[in-house]
């Protein structure tokens, strides 16, 4: 009873409730947040894991830029549901070079965290540039101006600094050789070893069978790369990290 007397005075005053609420909710934050900046198992490595290729980057910018994110999420929840229907749940390790990430936030399309491999590149070119005519009930905007809008590596270099200025280890070499990476990438043809070297798994030829180098080529190796990096034949979470 005496307790519940103490407690009627913070409650029939406004200040000392707002300045006790804080201070509860402020260790609450505390030993919540804490830890995350001590534990080395935040983000469990997994091996797989690389920065994006230029063109696969440029491709992510494209996607961020034309607001895919707003009807497609990047997450794939470990519910039974939404891995059988998406495959494994994601893990925190496949977003680490995101800057900022696509997890979003609404599902009006599916989850795109493993579409890298599900279709062809010829289906994600007559899905983008007209997604009714493969799927009729699609409600999905057309992008068909992305396969005539042709893009050159120009600022690239800026790109993967800037990413690394946030964290993304892409070493002077990999900034030195960004232009010709992205070239190389589009190009079946093209002398690609140290591309593939610098980004292992990395997958070359030309995402929209046309000459030149689009921001639909960009966007497809960037789709095609999603949810591929991480072998799950081998993966086992490893607990003891
Ligand atoms: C207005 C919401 C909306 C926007 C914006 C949108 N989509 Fe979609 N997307 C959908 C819907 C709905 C579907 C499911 C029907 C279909 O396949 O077209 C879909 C399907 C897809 C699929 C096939 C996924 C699968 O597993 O079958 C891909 C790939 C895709 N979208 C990529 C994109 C990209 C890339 C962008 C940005 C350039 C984008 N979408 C923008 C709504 C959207």
């Amino acid at each position: 009873m005496a307790l519940l007397d103490k407690h009627k005075i913070l409650e029939t005053n406004a200040t000392l409730l707002l300045v006790f609420s804080f201070l509860v909710v402020t260790i609450g934050g505390i030993v919540q947040i804490t830890p995350l900046f001590y534990l080395e198992n935040t983000i469990e490595e997994v091996d797989g894991m690389r920065p994006y290729s230029p063109l696969e980057l440029t491709g992510r910018n494209i996607y961020i830029r034309e607001g895919c994110y707003v009807c497609h999420s990047q997450m794939i929840r470990p519910m039974r549901d939404e891995v059988e229907r998406y495959g494994h749940y994601s893990l925190a390790a496949e977003s680490m070079y995101d800057h900022p990430f696509q997890w979003g936030s609404k599902r009006t399309g599916p989850d795109l965290a493993r579409v890298g491999g599900r279709y062809s590149d010829d289906w994600h070119i007559v899905h983008l540039r007209d997604p009714q005519s493969v799927v009729p009930e699609s409600i999905m905007p057309k992008y068909g101006f992305l396969e005539r809008t042709m893009i050159e590596p120009d600022y690239i270099e800026d790109l993967l600094r800037a990413n690394r200025f946030v964290g993304v280890p892409y070493t002077d070499e990999m900034i030195a050789n960004a232009a010709a990476d992205f070239r190389a990438q589009a190009d079946a043809d093209s002398d690609f070893d140290d591309l593939l070297e610098r980004y292992p798994g990395a997958q070359v030829r030309n995402f929209d069978s046309q000459p030149g180098i689009s921001e639909a080529d960009a966007l497809v190796a960037y789709l095609q790369m999603l949810g591929t990096l991480v072998d799950f034949s081998t993966f086992t979470p490893d607990a003891s990290r």
